[in-house]
């Protein structure tokens, strides 16, 4: 296989294409499901409508012209490179970030790979003996973010495409209002866009938590819930209400001091999170509520969002 030619016509770099070469290399994929089942299947996994007829549209058919060798090459060793790490926990890029431009089959290329992944994922889930439903709940991330990334004029996409890869690899799951993020002896939590984060939902929440991962991964040993994330910035404090939901979300945690250099640039993850937008300037964006005239505020004062890191005990 000529490396170059592959980059070229897929439109990266030589070491992306180098890199899925190496981590892949003849390591069994995965197949897609059958496309009849397919439609059903996007429902499940909560694919709105104007997502799953595109996702049908570049549907990867054996003779289909939108499918150059070089993108099912790409397909097939991404599927590989992800199933490799099943039951891994870190961040992992499936593949090169593609020209999403040039078509369906470009734009979702990561979106049939997990759709191939998501029957590795479910039997890794019941080898674990966990409910279909926390399954199906979990995955269904997909058509969460796809929405979001619709929203977003397809600027969210870079960091999904990594950020389901754990999902495909049995390592978040989702249970009331938080999702889960296996490692360690730390459950990363994450919080999805869905609604308000009350402290009786997060409380529910954590306490399935507290049952299901004994139960289920009864080898792995939690001692602490985890998180980081924009919302653990104590700055907001300056700006919210005590009795707000992210302020009293907070008070749950003793954070790790402040290292600038560790995880992501705040200052996009509040526009991306809050604005769902990483383009638009400060003086376009909403001011809806008390969090949006927060961020640009602060942000048009030459002070900057930090990203937080803190943990309290199981
Ligand atoms: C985390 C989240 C659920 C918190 O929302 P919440 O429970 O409403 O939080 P609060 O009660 O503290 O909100 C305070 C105010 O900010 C507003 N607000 C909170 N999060 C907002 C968001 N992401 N975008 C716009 N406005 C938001 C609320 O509507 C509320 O305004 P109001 O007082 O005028 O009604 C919400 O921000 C969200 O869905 N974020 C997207 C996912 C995310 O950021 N995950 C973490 C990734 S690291």
């Amino acid at each position: 296989m000529d490396l170059d030619d592959t980059a070229a016509r897929l439109g990266v770099s030589v070491e992306d294409v180098d890199r899925v070469h190496r981590l892949a290399g003849d390591l069994p994929s995965a197949p897609l499901p059958a496309k009849a089942d397919a439609p059903a299947m996007l429902d499940r996994l909560a694919v709105r409508p104007d997502d799953a007829a595109e996702i049908m549209e570049g549907w990867p058919d054996p003779g289909s012209p939108l499918w150059t060798p070089e993108l099912r090459w790409l397909l097939d060793r991404s599927i590989a490179l992800v199933r490799a790490d099943l039951g891994g926990g870190g961040w992992l890029l499936p593949g090169p970030e593609l020209p999403r431009d040039r078509g369906p089959a470009w734009r979702h290329l990561y979106v049939y790979a997990f759709l191939a992944l998501a029957d590795v994922a479910m039997a890794y889930h019941r080898d674990h003996g966990v409910d279909e439903a926390v399954s199906w709940l979990s995955l269904a991330d997909l058509g969460r973010n796809l929405a979001v990334d619709r929203r977003m004029n397809r600027e969210g996409w870079p960091v999904m495409q990594a950020w389901l890869t754990l999902h495909a690899r049995g390592a978040v799951y989702e249970m009331g209002r938080l999702q889960f993020h296996r490692g360690g002896t730390t459950l990363d939590l994450h919080i999805p866009e869905s609604g308000p984060m009350t402290p009786e939902a997060i409380d529910a929440s954590l306490d399935q938590a507290r049952v299901f991962f004994p139960r289920h991964f009864p080898d792995e040993r939690y001692t602490a819930f985890g998180c980081g994330s924009w919302l653990l910035d104590p700055q907001l404090q300056e700006y919210l209400p005590e009795d707000s939901n992210i302020v009293r979300f907070q008070r749950r945690f003793e954070l790790e001091p402040y290292e600038e250099s560790e995880g992501p640039d705040a200052d996009v993850e509040v526009l991306r999170f809050v604005f769902r937008t990483l383009t638009t300037p400060l003086d376009r964006l909403p001011r809806d509520n008390v969090l949006q005239r927060a961020i640009v505020d602060h942000l048009r004062a030459g002070r900057r969002w930090h990203w937080r890191r803190g943990s309290f005990p199981i």
